[in-house]
């Protein structure tokens, strides 16, 4: 009996437990990460089905069709072993490009002989220096339901990169949990893709729903598919990242795997003294400083504001981006607990895909705006100032502010 090549992948892909959607003859799950300059470099990340003796991936700044011969350039990508394999044998592959040119459209193709190659893809460096920039961010967004439209119309934006605030695909770092993470990583390569179809980078900070409640001193173990999927943008879970001249970013982990206090916050504290001159400063991480629906008084948010807050005021920190509460806000100007003319502004609080709370009839002392609205928020960095603008579900524009 002949049996075509087609049946025989199926089959071994049954067998070892794949979804469908693995089933296909191309790598399955490809994403960008950052852990390095973002004018200059990127990381291809691919989730092949089981682990091969090696995957290569072929670039150039002009599209050859996907014929690999026609790339200028060739790298193998390196394996890292992750604790996605224990799921379902996927092996993760991350070739991390360096020396490229800034404000470029890289096009790349990526795989190898048993799984297949990508077709082309492309992606576009950050243009480097002080010239402008555009990111989205949100959080709490889970795999289905409004995480839809939300990232439909988030890559519109032409964003250079999408922030991610935790709570990202809601598995709670459950090995059994791959076909959710399976989900959200196509949504994302799906959907979050500019007009010009570019592949977005994603920038991520950790949430309570990234983690397990297994008892161990091991990172790895406590949240296998975030450290495995984006275990390498620091060395540490929380990590800056700088993004051109004028912007020094602090991504940070509420509580989730490293505890507010101690190592963190004198991490913290020695990365603001290096980049107090840099002119824009901002923080995301998951739990509110300032929330709207939750309790102000709740541990969470307490935590934050007494060992970060304080730093925040002392280096002039000029947004936070905050998530969990799954509500819309924008405090006012905010220093020393109390509002101020000139102070750190927190926008919030993630809900970029699950259903929003309820928010108070009337906002809280320190919130210009609250709504109970699903949303993301579009930033425009540049030399001159900032531009915030909040997009709802169904495209319209719920708030917008700037900062000079
Ligand atoms: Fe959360």
């Amino acid at each position: 009996m002949k049996i075509s090549k087609h049946l025989v992948v199926c089959a071994i892909f049954l067998c070892a437990g794949f979804t469908a959607v693995l089933a296909s003859a191309a790598p399955p799950y490809v994403y960008l990460t950052y852990s390095d300059a973002p004018d200059t470099s990127i990381d291809i990340n691919l989730l092949i089905p089981a682990k091969v003796p090696a995957v290569d991936v072929y670039y150039d700044t002009e599209s050859r069709a996907g014929k690999t011969d026609a790339y200028i350039n060739h790298v193998n990508a390196a394996y890292h072993q992750t604790l996605m394999e224990l799921s379902d044998r996927r092996a993760l592959y991350v070739a991390a490009l360096k020396g490229l040119k800034p404000g470029t459209v890289y096009y790349f193709v990526a795989g190898e002989a048993k799984y297949g190659m990508t077709t082309e893809r492309k992606f576009r460096t950050l243009p480097g220096g002080s010239k402008p920039l555009r990111f989205v961010n949100g959080g709490d967004m889970g795999a289905d339901g409004r995480a839809i439209p939300l990232l439909t119309l988030a890559g519109k934006q032409d964003p250079d990169f999408g922030v991610v605030g935790g709570d990202i695909a809601y598995v709670n770092g459950l090995l059994g949990g791959y076909a959710t993470w399976d989900r959200w990583l196509e949504n994302w390569d799906r959907l979050m893709i500019t007009t010009d179809g570019r592949m977005v980078p994603i920038v991520a900070a950790i949430g309570n729903h990234e983690t397990n409640s297994f008892e161990s001193n091991d990172l790895q173990l406590r949240a296998p598919w975030y450290t495995g999927l984006f275990g390498r943008q620091g060395t540490d879970i929380y990590y800056t990242r700088r993004f051109g001249n004028d912007l020094a970013f602090f991504f940070l982990d509420s509580g989730h795997l490293n505890s507010h206090a101690g190592a963190q916050t004198e991490w913290l504290r020695r990365e603001l003294e290096k980049y107090k001159d840099v002119k824009y400063k901002f923080a995301a991480y998951h739990v509110p400083l300032y929330p709207a629906h939750r309790p102000f008084d709740g541990a969470g948010s307490q935590l934050g504001r007494t060992h970060w807050g304080p730093l925040f005021d002392q280096y002039g920190l000029t947004v936070a981006f905050e998530h969990h509460d799954r509500v819309f806000k924008r405090s006012k100007p905010l220093k020393g607990n109390q509002v101020v003319r000139r102070g750190t502004i927190y926008v919030g609080d993630g809900c970029f895909g699950r259903d929003p709370r309820t928010i108070d009839p009337q906002p809280r002392w320190y919130n210009a705006i609250e709504k109970d609205v699903a949303h993301f928020w579009v930033v425009d960095v540049a030399r001159n100032g900032l531009r915030f603008k909040a997009i709802d579900d169904h495209g319209r524009t719920i708030d917008t502010f700037s900062v000079r």
